[in-house]
């Protein structure tokens, strides 16, 4: 019989921080597809998978952990959420709000988000606000106004968002039946590389459910984690912030990760790394996903397959391994980079009159 998945919280209750009188509001996210790449493995001679994030309700993996952080500020009874967001967290809070019926206020870098995400934000109803300022500077005043003022913080410094996003690594493990031996992922903000850590660190070990008493451990390993940030935007590898961060990768345009010492001890912990990759990389790994592989995802979700690409010509990916690169956004978010050619000149679609030999002349098929 058909089961339709019910979202995150649901599908791992006993791992998350809720019981069965809290009210779930979900748009059914999660579940998302790991598709096994053929042209990243043929290259590269390991099995590379991809989590398809941009499978989820509004389009990228902030679904997971904004149905707990909506669910826990339902919980607390507030009425009004906020988010400093380069897109898709905005889009992600919206969203979610709008189905608890409570209100939702965005701060977004003015110029700097992709009309897909702006579009959604909007559509759901979010008052909207183009900060004069990056994205750095958007999530400060959104930490001030939830400390000074009757509103809830749903950024990911929010322990709920964190909770939810863990979900990935779940569904990884659950899907592969063990750990892969690497997990690759665009940074950003960080809190997404810390989510996977958590997940994994809790499935490699018997967890104490809230709920559910001792739970045994599911993976006999952890993955080595790897992460990239744009190569303009890359305070974790310069070891400094950067304060004028800059990138076509808009998402992850961010130059003070909130979670800063929680990527560095994913990396450390896991004997991994985290390293930048160019916007010339980035943009080569989005082709390569959406030409080779079927796959569009946004630029910035494509950091990890740039970082893959990058370390596979320096001879450093091992064959014979299971790695599995999160892919973080559609590719409908921000279409307007499938419309370039690999040298920047505009793509011209053929244009041809309604007449089958001509259609078949522009085919080649004459
Ligand atoms: N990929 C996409 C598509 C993103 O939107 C983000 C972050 C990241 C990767 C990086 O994840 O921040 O957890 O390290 N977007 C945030 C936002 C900042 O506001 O939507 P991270």
């Amino acid at each position: 019989m058909a089961h339709q998945w019910r979202g995150v919280i649901r599908e791992y209750a006993s791992r998350l921080p809720v019981n069965e009188s809290t009210r779930v509001i979900t748009l059914g996210e999660g579940g998302t597809p790991l598709v096994l790449a053929p042209a990243l493995s043929a290259l590269t001679g390991s099995e590379v998978y991809l989590k398809v994030e941009g499978m989820n309700p509004t389009g990228s993996f902030k679904d997971r952990g904004m149905t707990m952080a909506i669910t826990a500020a339902v919980a607390a009874g507030t009425e009004a959420v906020v988010c400093a967001s380069t897109g898709n967290t905005s889009a992600s809070a919206a969203a979610y709000a709008t189905q608890a019926g409570i209100k939702c206020a965005v701060l977004v870098p003015d110029g700097k988000i992709a009309m897909g995400k702006l579009s959604q934000a909007i559509a759901h109803g979010a008052e909207l606000l183009q900060v004069n300022g990056n994205f750095d500077n958007c999530l400060d005043v959104a930490r001030k106004l939830s400390e000074n003022y009757p509103v809830f913080l749903v950024n990911s410094v929010n322990p709920a968002r964190i909770e939810g996003q863990k979900t990935g690594a779940f569904e990884v493990v659950d899907f592969l039946g063990d750990a892969p031996d690497y997990h690759l992922l665009p940074v950003g903000n960080a809190g997404n590389i810390t989510a996977y850590w958590k997940g994994y660190r809790e499935y490699s070990e018997p967890y104490e459910s809230e709920t559910a008493g001792t739970l045994p451990a599911v993976s006999t390993k952890r993955p080595v984690m790897w992460g990239f940030q744009a190569a303009g935007s890359a305070p974790i590898v310069a070891g400094h912030p950067i304060t004028e961060p800059d990138t076509i990768a808009t998402a992850i345009r961010i130059g003070n990760p909130a979670s800063w010492a929680q990527a560095e001890a994913a990396r450390d912990e896991s004997g991994g790394l985290i390293d930048a990759v160019t916007d010339e990389e980035i943009l080569e790994a989005h082709r390569w996903l959406s030409s080779r592989e079927g796959v569009f995802v946004e630029p910035a979700s494509a950091a990890g397959v740039a970082g893959l690409l990058k370390y596979h010509a320096a001879g450093q990916v091992p064959s014979g391994k299971k790695i599995v690169i999160t892919v973080t956004g559609h590719g409908l978010k921000d279409p307007q980079w499938a419309l370039r050619n690999a040298d920047g000149s505009d793509v011209t679609p053929t244009k041809v009159d309604f007449d089958v030999v001509s259609v078949a002349d522009a085919l080649g098929l004459a």
